[in-house]
């Protein structure tokens, strides 16, 4: 390299640096004026260095509990140039989800989300569009899907190949994470598909591999920049560029299946989620506003994907953690399976009311696994006031699902694992107020019965036909992991037979 070649080059990296700086400059004080113009009777809140602290650091939902017991269950904290509320406690939540639940009923616009689903599928979608694809989605659950017994035998079918998947683990350490993650994308398989993928199968273990690193990838803090400033994000290397390519390889596979529906679709008779589906676009041709159309199925189909297989697949985990943690209570679990099922037969739903103990331990399992602690953002529709607070229109709201799980005045030990916090003094099962696991009111999971039925069946065959126990080695951790499931580190376990 010559003088003159080193001295541009010099003089262009000095410039690009100053640029940079500029850049960074101009964009802080665009986000200070921006937090200056809080309105009066905001909720207080800390304050958080722009960009360093608030995106590049994260604010999880430990630092909202912390923040919570020192400004109180209504707070503010700004992200970039977004204001966030963050709601806790039983009460405040329930307001937020249920009283005033229709003023909290959208999702707030982001820019990733938009450009991932492109204003497609029902999780980040809004208004009349919204409503029409989630009452088709929960119709469909009803009739074809967990309403009906076909899903609860396509459970129990997914439910005896893990077992004999198990079973042929001889007793040996296995760490049980992705033969359960089969078993449960394979009752959404069915659900939407009509049928279920082998283990081997490349294109559904890719389908499965591309969602789990898109789910983890957004809520990192560069992706979390993203929605912040897309139009330079775009143009930067990012995990934006690896979530949209996710994105658009699973809406791929998701079209793949559906022009092979089409090729033998009968309008007589649905097999599963897509063919309603198709049947559906072709009844509201002229409702464009409702937005059937094969571009939003594929969407749809990849929303139940996401939303209904890390959820259970975590749940579960957590399940058999804790009867390895607590023998007793997997002892209680094994004899009540014994009276009520027995040895000679599969368990099946009918059986669940006579199961008051195995099923108040799922429950308390989901309670205190708290799988998705600041639940899913809602954003305020039009000005209303909360807790004696104004919350503008507009305003992104955070409601902490782990401060109702967790609510010293809802339950009696609520950081211990305690089945008895879903059980009376006759020892029967006793629905609780504040299990928020899936949320509450108009949008709430929509899948809460098919989930239901699935940890209680996969839950009841596994401890039917084994016993759980640790391999020797340090103790296993009941410490969570993740960013938008909270889920068990990587355990190994003992299944032995029994
Ligand atoms: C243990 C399992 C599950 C848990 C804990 C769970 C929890 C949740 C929560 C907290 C939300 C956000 C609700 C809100 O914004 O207030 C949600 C939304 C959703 N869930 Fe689940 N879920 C589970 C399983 C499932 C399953 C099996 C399906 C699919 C069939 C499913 C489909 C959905 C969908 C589509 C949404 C978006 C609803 C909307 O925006 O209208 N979930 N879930």
């Amino acid at each position: 390299m010559n003088i003159s070649t080193m001295f541009s080059s010099t003089i262009l990296s000095w410039c690009d640096s100053k640029i940079v700086l500029l850049f960074l400059f101009v964009l802080l004080l665009l986000i200070s004026s921006r937090r200056k113009r809080i309105r009066i009777n905001f909720p207080p809140g800390p304050w958080v260095i722009p960009l360093l602290q608030d995106v590049l650091t994260g604010f999880d939902h430990h630092a909202a509990d912390k923040a919570a017991k020192k400004y109180g269950n209504i707070f503010s904290v700004w992200r970039g140039c977004v204001k966030i509320v963050y709601v806790s406690g039983f009460q405040m939540v329930h307001e937020v989800l249920v009283t005033q639940g229709d003023n909290f009923l959208d999702r707030p616009v982001s820019p990733l989300y938009n450009e991932a689903f492109k204003g497609n599928g029902i999780s980040v979608s809004n208004g009349y569009r919204w409503r029409r694809q989630r009452h088709f989605s929960v119709s469909h659950m009803k009739s074809i899907g967990n309403g009906g017994r076909t899903m609860e035998l396509n459970i129990l079918k997914e439910c005896a190949l893990l077992c004999g998947a198990i079973q042929e683990e001889q007793g040996g350490a296995f760490d049980p994470h992705m033969k359960i993650n089969h078993a449960v994308a394979n009752v959404i398989g069915f659900l939407i598909f009509g049928k279920c993928f082998s283990s081997n199968s490349p294109d559904f273990q890719a389908l499965l591999n591309l969602s789990a690193e898109s789910v983890s990838l957004v809520h990192t803090p560069l992706a979390q920049l993203y929605d912040m400033c897309p139009w330079i994000m775009r143009r930067l290397p990012g995990p934006h560029e690896i979530i949209l390519s996710n994105y658009s390889k699973l809406a791929y596979f998701v079209r793949k299946q559906i022009e092979i529906h089409k090729k033998d679709w009968d309008p007589f008779y649905h097999r599963d989620f897509v063919d309603s589906y198709i049947g559906e676009i072709d009844k509201r041709r002229k409702d464009t506003e409702a937005g059937f159309r094969v571009e939003n199925l594929a969407y749809c189909t990849l929303d139940m994907f996401e939303a209904g297989t890390e959820t259970v697949t975590s749940t579960l985990r957590w399940a058999l953690l804790n009867m390895i943690k607590y023998p007793v209570i997997q002892e209680e679990v094994h004899s009540e399976i014994e009276r009520v099922v027995g040895r000679s037969r599969p368990p099946c739903l009918a059986d669940r009311v006579y199961m008051p103990y195995t099923n108040a331990v799922l429950h308390e399992t989901q309670r205190l696994g708290n799988i998705l602690p600041m639940n899913t953002p809602r954003v305020a529709r039009r000005d209303t006031t909360l807790g004696g607070y104004l919350i503008p229109q507009g305003t992104m709201v955070i409601t902490s699902l782990s401060s109702v799980l967790h609510d010293k005045s809802e339950w009696e030990t609520p950081l211990q694992f305690n089945p008895y916090h879903f059980l009376d003094s006759q020892g029967s099962f006793r629905k609780r107020e504040a299990f928020f696991a899936f949320s509450a009111g108009k949008r709430m999971c929509l899948g809460e019965h098919l989930a239901q039925m699935e940890l209680f069946l996969f839950f009841t065959s596994l401890l039917q036909r084994f016993s759980f126990s640790s391999p020797p080695g340090p103790e296993l951790s009941l410490e969570a992991q993740g960013t938008a499931v909270m889920a068990p580190r990587p355990f190994k376990v003992h299944a032995s037979p029994r």
